[in-house]
């Protein structure tokens, strides 16, 4: 219920994603001129940058419902003609993990999308038949970690295709001081720099961290969340100076000290530290990438020269240089 209350409705408290914010404010105040339903949304980019939060912003700012699912669970085109056949005129129909749908569920999509129509199948056997149903103007927002994982015709499908970036720092701080009053939270400004500096870009974690540093702050302290006070409860969570985590640590430490730097293959690197390929590939390497600590080369993952550094280390006279 919390995280209900910190996620923004509007598309004017979203914070940062400026070049997103004013595209999606012409494009939607554009459709609601015309009467139209707003051409279907693609937004790609890492966990927890809000892309559910975005989905349920159109929806509100059209004046439309949304009605929530995910492509793991369309198991049978049926599951997903169930969902269509109940949507009102101009409702927004959010898809996570949209990559995961089946091939049929995909293919059914494909005539909901341009023509909004859908074949149903009656029956069963040779007296089988498809008949066409006329559906309302409706919203696809398709929701997934990495464009490259969609099918070309489907990605071809949408008017509105947005790429979620990681949040800087100041975009960020303003986000935990948002959160924090909401909460009712004392927050010092160097408070919220704090926790902001460690959130690897990313929103969900900001939040994440400021409840986290709210129980410190409550307990070994006076509730007050200070500079210092963020610090020492974010030393205790184990995230360091540049926000990474255990696992993140544990990534760089692997390709530097197992594999001498790269390059190394994702696989290996999966089973060197016990973790999905998948989870290294949309939750682990896109932040240490941006920040250069990771190269992705034709060969495999390279450790930079920064994560040498990051760990008091020397880095090799062939080690890539960071940038
Ligand atoms: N919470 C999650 N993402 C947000 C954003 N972009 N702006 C404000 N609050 C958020």
């Amino acid at each position: 219920a919390v995280d209900r209350a910190i996620r923004p409705k509007r598309l004017a408290d979203y914070i940062g994603q400026p070049a997103l914010k004013e595209q999606m404010e012409i494009f939607i105040h554009a459709a609601k001129g015309r009467g139209e339903a707003l051409d279907h949304v693609l937004i790609f980019g890492p966990p927890g940058l809000g892309k559910t939060t975005l989905a349920n912003i159109l929806a509100n700012e059209m004046g439309v419902n949304i009605r929530h699912t995910s492509g793991p669970v369309l198991e049978k085109a049926g599951d997903l003609a169930a969902l269509l056949t109940n949507l009102e005129q101009g409702d927004v129909l959010f898809i996570d993990e949209i990559h995961r749908l089946s091939a049929v569920v995909e293919e059914s999509l494909y005539p909901a999308m341009e023509d909004y129509q859908i074949d149903i199948m009656i029956g069963e056997g040779p007296a089988a038949r498809s008949i066409k149903l006329d559906l309302p103007p409706f919203t696809l927002v398709g929701a997934t970690t990495r464009a490259g994982l969609l099918t070309s015709p489907l990605r071809d499908r949408f008017g509105i295709v947005q790429r979620l970036e990681f949040y800087s720092v100041e975009d960020l701080t303003r986000i935990v001081e948002r959160s924090a009053r909401i909460l009712g939270l004392t927050m010092h400004h160097d408070g919220a720099v704090e926790v902001a500096r460690r959130s690897r870009g990313t929103p969900r974690i900001a939040n994440r961290l400021l409840r986290r540093v709210r129980d410190y702050a409550e307990v070994k302290s006076d509730g007050h969340v200070t500079a210092e006070v963020a610090a020492k409860a974010l030393e205790m969570l184990k995230v360091d100076q540049v926000g990474f985590d255990p696992l993140d640590r544990k990534l760089l430490k692997v390709m530097i000290d197992m594999f001498d730097g790269g390059p190394v293959g994702l696989d290996s690197l999966a089973a060197a530290i016990s973790e999905e390929r998948g989870t290294i590939e949309d939750v682990l390497e896109p932040y240490l990438i941006q920040q250069g600590y990771i190269m992705r080369t034709p060969r495999g993952r390279v450790a930079t020269r920064m994560a040498y550094l990051h760990f008091g280390l020397e880095a090799p006279r062939a080690a890539a240089p960071s940038e």
